[in-house]
């Protein structure tokens, strides 16, 4: 039996999101195999270790009134294995840690920052190390990975905060000469440091840029912006460490404007096509490049990667997601359990490729 840590919550965006996704790993975790330890961290960085029940994880708020609730810390001696959990007598007690699966998306948690501290502490953890946590979080550095391998990707305009602080609506002035000379509008205005559309917006004028860009640098220092790419939005779920597998594609319609935060989590309003249907060629050149910016990345465990296919048949490069969604529901879960993988083998397997990989 092993002990398996499962972190949630954080200080990113995206807190609600994990707990709810880490909520059904503990449901769906094999429990002849492993014993799951829950430990939230709250939106203030906050450690806790906690037996709520997954409902109350789910909800994002009401495990925070556990009274199971203890503080507690990774112990970061290397090797030492153990999560060191404060009791109330002024004692403290140690839980054996195997393995951790932290279900964290965002900065904070897919970004490369947690995974460095399990390194520290010489834990095994599912997903992606530091590096390829990091690179494929900023979105302009993992253009670069696109590149690397020769897969097209949008043409793009980095901002930073501090032009923004200084020159105010002349930055508008700047992306008039440079990236929309060069395509035109809409563009893209995107956070590097977010997922899950959390401060992305399509700007459509020069107007909508500014609005834009107020909003991006409300989440980081660093914005990136993007040439509208036209076509199918194809996702990709890949699974492994040194030889990875490929789950079905997905072919995605957003519907409205573009997948934003509310088409994806409260509208649902997007049409999915699971397994896509695309002629066997081109299924093929997308797995090929998948796996291709997968190792260029020196990704492990899993990620799913995102690109846009055209209407003319060429493949756009568009993010890799360290951390996907891992409900039951969500793509990468239901992309495996289309090949005849459970959520919980899938489970499974990501804990035993993270311990084969230390
Ligand atoms: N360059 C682009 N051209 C067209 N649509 C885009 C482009 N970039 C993003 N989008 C749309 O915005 C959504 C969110 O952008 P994405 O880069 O995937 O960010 P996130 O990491 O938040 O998921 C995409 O799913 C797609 O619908
Ligand atoms: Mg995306």
């Amino acid at each position: 039996m092993k002990d398996i840590l499962v972190v949630f919550g954080s200080m990113t965006p995206e807190h609600d999101l994990s707990c709810k996704s880490a909520a059904t790993i503990l449901e769906g975790i094999d429990r002849e195999k492993f014993n799951p330890i829950a430990v939230g961290i709250t939106k203030e960085g906050k450690w806790f270790y906690t037996e709520a029940s997954t409902e109350d994880i789910k909800s994002a708020t009401a495990w925070l009134e556990s009274p199971t609730n203890k503080k507690c810390m990774l112990d970061t001696d290397f090797g030492s294995h153990r999560l060191i959990v404060f009791e109330d007598d002024n004692t403290v007690s140690f839980k054996n840690v195997d393995c951790v699966f932290a279900r964290i998306a965002g900065n904070m948690g897919e970004d490369g920052k947690l995974q460095g501290l399990f390194e520290v502490a010489g834990i095994p953890y599912v997903g992606c190390g530091v590096m390829s946590s990091a690179c494929s979080m900023d979105k302009d550095i993992s253009y670069m990975f696109a590149d690397s391998i020769g897969l097209r990707r949008p043409q793009t305009q980095v901002l930073w905060k501090k032009d923004f602080d200084e020159k105010g609506k002349g930055l508008v002035e700047d992306v008039k000469e440079d990236l929309a000379a060069k395509v035109g509008f809409p563009i893209f205005v995107k956070p590097t440091s977010t997922g899950s559309s959390v401060g992305i917006s399509k700007a459509h004028d020069e107007e909508e840029l500014w609005k834009a860009l107020e909003v991006a640098f409300s989440y980081g220092d660093k914005v990136v912006l993007e040439e509208n790419i036209v076509g199918t939005e194809i996702k990709v779920g890949i699974l492994g460490n040194d030889d990875p597998k490929i789950g079905a594609l997905c072919e995605l319609t957003a519907n409205g404007d573009f997948n934003d935060f509310d088409t994806k989590y409260i509208a649902h309003s997007s049409t999915k096509k699971i397994p896509a249907e695309l002629d066997p060629e081109t299924e093929a050149m997308i797995k090929d490049y998948t796996i291709k910016i997968y190792k260029a990345l020196d990704c492990k465990g899993f990620s799913r990667i995102d690109h846009f296919l055209t209407e003319d048949g060429q493949l756009v490069f568009n993010e890799v997601n360290s951390m996907p969604g891992f409900q039951p529901t969500s793509v990468y879960p239901v992309l495996f359990d289309a090949i005849g993988m459970s959520y919980t083998e899938l489970i499974t397997e990501l804990l035993e490729l993270a311990m084969e990989n230390k």
